[in-house]
């Protein structure tokens, strides 16, 4: 690296000596910034995503005061904003409707704005996608800071994980085995402190993507969001980006092929989020590296789950934390390797070296390799003539006897269309039956609602049984589980064959050889489609823009005119 240090962005709004840079200079002094705050500092941006409505980053306010320590002292000029916050627990129709809004919202804000660097709060499920989608498209130097997970939710001397037990207790209630009550009680149990969910759904699958890649300091991903050192991190993320401007450390530096592939494997090792496909995939269309559905086999689905977390497992994020967290993970990748250890990482250090002395406090939290948790179990992506362009399960939360199995469908054709039939007793559904559900994906509902982990009609259920097979082109919940294919593509609601299975067809799910076959003829099927018409689509605003536009669930649902980057081209002055 050359000694002579890159012009700063920031200098072509503040280092001006001409009437612009009177004005870029002095409405900031409003807020009392010393005249040398403007003299050659690296400017740093924290992207925040603070929001009372999105519970799991309502703590973000005091984490951006840690960043801000740090970027000072390491004589940096912090300046925090904020972005589009995207709550997973209360928006409607899905959070997931308005990730490619928010990333809009970061991409155009980084842009526009006299930023060299940028630390990105991140935390519940769809904040940590939209920030990194949005400033890899400016390509600037950033690093990734999470807001850690919450506290264990404990209940009656047990542990209680976040969604995992609603799922779990739901199914309770509807069968009788727990009161309406009981339920509610276990409310203020489950979520007792700050921080995201503290199973292994989304956004802690998010935290230990963004680790994996390379974009967080190593042993961010799992620190509670109350523990002391999740606001040392904070500091020491602020103190970094700082040297990472100075250094030219952009996103397109770190986010290689190669750390998308350490991702994937992380994400198999970590039994983590079908979800995190959606993402990855978005992301590395925005930062241009090529990856693709088919690559999450190939790369991640011979590798066994070493982490006992739920939903696939029995421990929460902060058994995780003191077993070691996902370095101790990434070091069993290395051993046995699986980890492309030359991977640049935001510590300016390389992945295989950060891990490369990674304790583990507890095997029965992180498995070594050899003793997995639960051998070969990364997401599988079927193919067939149901999922033209594939589907993904997460074998490691399915049930080992559902993984090859054949059944009639029972089709529902909306979320809306399952919950007025289910509980019907005189549905015709049991045990083998396979439960359809269409226009689900991102244009059908839109956005692509995490409603594929359909909860089992109540007959079944009262016989004990736990799991059928269910498919559609819906997400579901990181914290959900079951053997449930999802993302099918292309989507009902595009015309996929999805769209065209009716009640009694029989379907054959057989995941050892990665089929979904919909054992229908060609002619029938052609007969089928030419009576099909699509569903009515929203006609204004942000909904029009994104059925419009979306990409299917196997390009990682991105719009297309958003694809790529645009980078930081000099921009023209305002006045
Ligand atoms: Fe925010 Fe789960 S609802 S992380
Ligand atoms: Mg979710």
């Amino acid at each position: 690296m050359s000694d002579e240090k890159p012009k700063l962005r920031s200098a072509d709004w503040f280092g001006r000596r001409d009437k612009n840079g009177f004005m870029y200079r002095s409405w900031m002094k409003n807020q009392g910034h010393p005249h040398d705050m403007f003299e050659g500092k690296p400017v740093i941006g924290i992207c925040n995503t603070w929001s009372e409505l999105t519970p799991c980053n309502a703590h973000f306010r005091e984490l951006a005061e840690w960043v801000r320590r740090g970027i000072l002292e390491a004589g940096g000029f912090p300046l925090e904003f904020p972005v589009s916050s995207l709550g997973e627990s209360q928006m409607r129709p899905t959070a997931m409707l308005f990730r490619n809004l928010a990333a809009m919202d970061v991409e155009e804000a980084i842009r526009a704005n006299p930023l060299d660097g940028v630390v990105l709060l991140m935390g519940c499920d769809k904040t940590t996608p939209s920030l990194l989608m949005g400033a890899a498209s400016c390509d600037i130097p950033a690093i990734g800071l999470s807001g850690g997970p919450m506290l264990s939710g404990r209940y009656q001397g047990g542990t209680l994980g976040s969604g995992t037990g609603i799922w779990a207790m739901s199914e309770d209630v509807r069968a009788g085995r727990m009161t309406y009550e009981e339920f509610t009680a276990t409310e203020s149990c489950m979520h007792r402190s700050k921080g995201h969910c503290m199973t292994m759904g989304t956004a802690s699958t998010m935290a230990c993507m963004v680790e994996a890649l390379g974009m967080s300091l190593p042993g961010c991903a799992a620190i509670p969001a109350v523990d002391a050192r999740r606001n040392t991190i904070a500091q020491l993320t602020g103190r970094r980006i700082v040297d990472m401007v100075r250094e030219d450390l952009r996103m397109s530096k770190v986010l290689t092929r190669a750390a998308f592939e350490n991702a994937i494997r992380a994400n198999a090792a970590i039994g983590g989020s079908t979800n995190a496909v959606i993402h990855l995939l978005a992301l590395a269309g925005r930062i241009g590296v090529p990856l693709e559905l088919a690559d999450f086999d190939r790369l991640g689905s011979e590798v066994s789950c070493l982490v006992d977390l739920q939903p696939s497992g029995r421990h929460l994020m902060e058994d995780f934390y003191y077993a070691g967290g996902l370095p101790a993970v990434l070091r069993e990748l290395k051993e046995k390797g699986l980890l492309a250890e030359a991977a640049v990482t935001v510590a300016g250090t390389t992945m295989g070296d950060n891990v490369a002395d990674a304790d583990n406090w507890n095997r029965d939290v992180i498995h070594a390799y050899d003793e997995p948790f639960k051998a070969h179990s990364g997401i599988a992506v079927l193919k067939g003539n149901l999922a033209p362009d594939g589907a993904v399960i997460k074998p490691s939360a399915a049930s080992p006897h559902l993984l090859v199995h054949r059944g009639r469908a029972v089709v529902f054709a909306s979320i809306e269309d399952f919950r007025a039939r289910i509980a019907d007793e005189t549905l015709d559904i049991d045990e083998t039956s396979v439960m359809v559900l269409q226009n689900c994906g991102p244009k059908g509902y839109p956005g692509m609602a995490e409603v594929g982990n359909m909860p089992l009609p109540p007959k079944v259920l009262r016989k004990g049984v736990t799991d059928m097979v269910r498919i559609s082109d819906a997400r579901m919940s990181g914290t959900a589980y079951g053997t449930v294919v999802l993302h099918v593509a292309p989507e009902a609601a595009s015309g996929g064959p999805l769209a065209l299975v009716r009640d009694g067809d029989v379907i054959a799910l057989d995941v050892p050889n990665r089929a979904l076959t919909l054992e229908v003829s060609d002619e029938e099927l052609a007969r089928r489609r030419a009576d099909w018409t699509p569903p009515p689509a929203p006609a204004r605003g942000w909904a029009k823009l994104y059925v419009d536009h979306v990409l299917g669930a196997d390009k990682g649902a991105d719009l297309d005119f958003l694809v790529g980057g645009g980078g930081t081209p000099k921009l023209r002055d305002s006045h």
